[in-house]
């Protein structure tokens, strides 16, 4: 399956299929220059390193592995990755290839956009969560202790190839962390494919390749459409961040331990929905049906961390201890909505309302405690 992201003298395909990475041509015919660099992870390079590099023969090739995980997202990274270009002689004309999930994705695109002032970049997305979101789209950067995702750019990749046969291999809770991803685009624009979700729990869960590739060919789909219509995030495009905010704030409260990013998307947009409830902006039912959803499939609902210091991180997470918040709010399935001036007050009483249970104290961390989507 193709389908291609509309972006002018930018346009790129989106390839999704299940023998992808064994189609030499796939990879092959998207390189115009003769050195390539593959960026991946040590979970990564053992299981469909060798694949790639069998398709990119007869071309000069360099490959830099990473550690897995989100602390490998840094500027040293990068440096190491500019240090493998130079050896390799890459000229304006080379190309980068990021093999794996969101973290060599975004740090790979990161590396690209500066190489040179920006060389080709190709993602081979292996996770749930890059096929159906951070493959797409060119936002990359890299963590800086200041905060998450502080430093990147707008770079867009010259081809997205999402092979789901990788999945395969894939954790069981990354799997799952990915489908909140998926979950997230029938929540905000889509009301027939969460409906679809429903319908496919099961298949959905027993990792069906029909029923994934359905999920990841719809998901690129919306994501497309929204970046082709709002590129650099002025307006709709930060829709995608629905139940983004509660999220960071719950991965930072875990000190990123706690947490997959996308079971605190799960959380995130389950309270968001509430707090959409609460504020009689959308039908209590919506935000039951939504959480059923996640939870059928094995995601997380609800976390133990006090509204209070939610609240309070969401607020320093905005740089501003301000009165008002802006958030992605509901307006029931498929429809999101940018609300610019929620209380505090309000989340903190949807909170309280929805807790199961006594909440529990957390202290807030400086870690990440501020984070761009
Ligand atoms: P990840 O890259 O850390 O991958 C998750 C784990 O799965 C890692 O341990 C990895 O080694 C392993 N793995 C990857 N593919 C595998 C496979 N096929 N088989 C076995 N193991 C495999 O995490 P992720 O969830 O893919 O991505 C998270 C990152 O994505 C975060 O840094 C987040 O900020 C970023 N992100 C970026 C965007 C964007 O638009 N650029 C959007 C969402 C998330
Ligand atoms: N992951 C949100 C975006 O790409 O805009």
């Amino acid at each position: 399956m193709r389908l291609d992201v509309q972006l002018g003298d930018r346009a790129y395909p989106i390839l999704i299929g299940t023998d992808l990475l064994r189609v030499t041509g796939h990879l092959r015919e998207a390189i115009a220059g003769k050195q390539v660099l593959i960026l991946t992870d040590e979970n990564v390079a053992p299981l469909y390193l060798q694949a790639v590099l069998a398709a990119l023969d007869g071309l000069r090739t360099s490959t830099v592995t990473i550690a897995a995980g989100e602390a490998s997202k840094t500027l040293a990274n990068a440096e190491r990755v500019f240090d493998a270009l130079a050896a390799l002689g890459a000229q304006r004309n080379a190309c980068l290839i990021a093999l794996g999930g969101g973290v060599v994705g975004d740090l790979g695109g990161f590396a690209a956009a500066l190489w040179m002032r920006g060389i080709d970049f190709i993602q081979i997305p292996t996770t749930l969560l890059a096929m159906v979101d951070s493959s797409v789209g060119g936002k990359t950067a890299v963590n800086l202790a200041h905060g998450k995702n502080l430093v990147g750019a707008f770079w867009q990749p010259r081809r997205v190839i999402a092979d789901i046969a990788t999945l395969s291999t894939l954790p069981d809770r990354e799997y799952r962390a990915g489908l909140a991803e998926v979950v997230k685009y029938g929540a905000i624009c889509d009301g027939a494919f969460l409906t679809w979700l429903e319908d496919n729990t099961n298949a959905l869960n027993d990792r069906s390749t029909s029923a994934i590739a359905h999920a990841v060919l719809r998901s690129c789909q919306h994501k497309a459409q929204i970046v082709a219509r709002d590129e650099r995030e002025t307006g709709e495009r930060a829709l995608l961040n629905f139940g983004h905010t509660f999220g960071h704030t719950l991965e930072t409260l875990g000190r990123y331990q706690t947490w997959l990013h996308g079971e605190a998307v799960a959380i995130g947009m389950t309270m968001a929905a509430q707090l959409s409830a609460h504020l009689g902006m959308a039908p209590q039912g919506d935000a039951q049906r939504l959480a059923t959803l996640l939870r059928q499939f094995g995601l997380p609902t609800t976390a133990s961390e006090s509204a209070h210091s939610i609240v309070e991180l969401m607020r320093l997470d905005k740089k501003t201890l301000s009165d008002v918040l802006r958030l992605i709010l509901w307006r029931g399935v498929g429809r999101a909505e940018i609300v610019e001036n929620v209380a505090p007050a309000d989340i903190i009483a949807s909170l309280q309302n929805a807790a199961n249970g006594p909440a529990v104290p957390a202290s807030a961390t400086t870690l990440f405690s501020r984070v761009l989507d």
